[in-house]
This record gives C-alpha cells, sequence and structure tokens, in this order.
C-alpha cells in the first residue's frame, strides 16, 4: 500500500531513570538522562508511527505532541504501566535505566540520623524487560539496551538471549562521550543471529534514527 510502514505500527518505548523511595523525601535513583529514549519516541513519532512513551522522571520535555506519556516514578510503577500497554504494541523498545534494587520498607515519616552508620534492606525490583519478553508474540520485535564495563560483547550477548530480545544495543562506558546524560552515544547493535554491527559516535538524534532505520528495514522485509 502506499502508506508508509511506520504509519500502521505502535511502538513502546520505556525512558530515563527509576526512583527508589527509601521514605517521603529521599529515594535511590541513576544518572540516566532519559534522552535516549526520548531521541528514538521522536524519531519514529516522526516517521509516523504511534508511539507510547513510559518514562521515569526527567526533565525533558516530549517534543512531540503526538507522543502518549505515561509518568511512572519506581520499577514496579514502570513495569505495570509496560505490562498494560505490552499486547497493543509492534515494537518495544527499553531505553530506561530501571533500578536493580529497592527499598524493601518505605519508611512512612522521614527516617532520622542516628548513630554513625546505618544500612538499608534492599529488594530486586521486576525485571520489566525478562518478563515481557517471555510474553513476546511472533509479529512483536523487542530491543533492548545494554551498557557495561567489561566483557561487553559476550554480555550484551547473554542479556539478548536471557531476555528474549530480537536486537540489543550496547553502548560501551568505555567510548568517551557515550551514554548517560551525554548528547552523542556510540552503539554496538547485535541481532539474535549475532550479527554485529558498530556505529560511529554520533548525536542521540541520529542514534535514534539509526535504531529507526533498523526497525523499518526488518519491516520491509516482512
Ligand atoms: O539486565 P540489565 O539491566 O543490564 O538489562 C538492560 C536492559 O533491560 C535494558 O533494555 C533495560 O531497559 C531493561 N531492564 C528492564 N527492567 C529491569 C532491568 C532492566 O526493562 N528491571
Amino acid at each position: 500500500s502506499r502508506v508508509p510502514v511506520a504509519a500502521r505500527k505502535k511502538v513502546l518505548i520505556t525512558a530515563g531513570p527509576t526512583l527508589e523511595a527509601i521514605d517521603p523525601v529521599r529515594y535511590i535513583g541513576n544518572r540516566s538522562s532519559g534522552k535516549m529514549g526520548y531521541a528514538i519516541a521522536s524519531a519514529f513519532s516522526a516517521a509516523g508511527a504511534s508511539v507510547t512513551l513510559i518514562s521515569g522522571p526527567t526533565s525533558l520535555k516530549s517534543a512531540d505532541q503526538s507522543i502518549k506519556l505515561h509518568s511512572v516514578q519506581s520499577a514496579k510503577e514502570m513495569f505495570e504501566a509496560a505490562s498494560a500497554e505490552f499486547d497493543q504494541h509492534d515494537v518495544v523498545i527499553f531505553a530506561a535505566a530501571v533500578a536493580d534494587y529497592t527499598p524493601k520498607y518505605v519508611a512512612g515519616q522521614k527516617i532520622k540520623k542516628q548513630g554513625s552508620e546505618m544500612s538499608l534492606e534492599l529488594t530486586r525490583t521486576p525485571d520489566i524487560a525478562g518478563t515481557l519478553g517471555k510474553l513476546k508474540k511472533e509479529n512483536q520485535l523487542l530491543i533492548g539496551f545494554a551498557l557495561e564495563t567489561e566483557n561487553e560483547l559476550q554480555y550484551a550477548i547473554d542479556k539478548l538471549e536471557r531476555k528474549n530480545f530480537d536486537y540489543i544495543i550496547l553502548n560501551s562506558l568505555n567510548d568517551p562521550g557515550a551514554g548517560f546524560a551525554h548528547d552523542t552515544n556510540k552503539i554496538t547493535v547485535i541481532d539474535k543471529d549475532k550479527n554485529v554491527s558498530h556505529f560511529n559516535l554520533k548525536s542521540k538524534e541520529d542514534v535514534a534514527r539509526d535504531i529507526l532505520n533498523i526497525v523499518l528495514a526488518k519491516w520491509m522485509e516482512a
């Protein structure tokens, strides 16, 4: 048909950090800016796809009014939002930096300081991508991210298999300008057949368009 392929597709993206409450005023967080996930949302939306963005707290505004934005705080909230949306989407891109652990108990009142040491009991958060990967249908494409500091390629391939991703996007912390908080990123994309493609350092907008093009090429095959 004449309708561009992306116009018929629904894309779900997780982005940003999650914040895990300790008490009413404190949390455990991470340095994810959300820029990569928001750039991916914009790229797909500009191509005509219908985009849902589930975002942890960021300072970003979604540039595009047509992107459906769900704001969440914790890993559990992100998991619930993503689970509710999952079935209705053709592509799911897990760009969020989800906390691995969350405080076991959230104090109802601000915790007072006492003594020279304190410890927090933590418990695992749900693995959003891993759980949804098990529910993946044949017509769905799942894309995850990996940020590794050693054995990058092997860890990324392990993660791709464990989480049932179709593609995993590896960003290396060893590359200057790549990853958290930067406006640029340098990625390596690995597919299910372990084909490895290296990309140059570029703006997160250009990286997002590379990811869009990978998905468009896959859709054209089908
Ligand atoms: O296992 P790891 O956190 O390194 O895997 C990273 C990939 O899994 C990313 O795509 C991230 O968004 C996703 N993830 C998730 N839920 C978690 C942890 C990671 O969706 N609890």
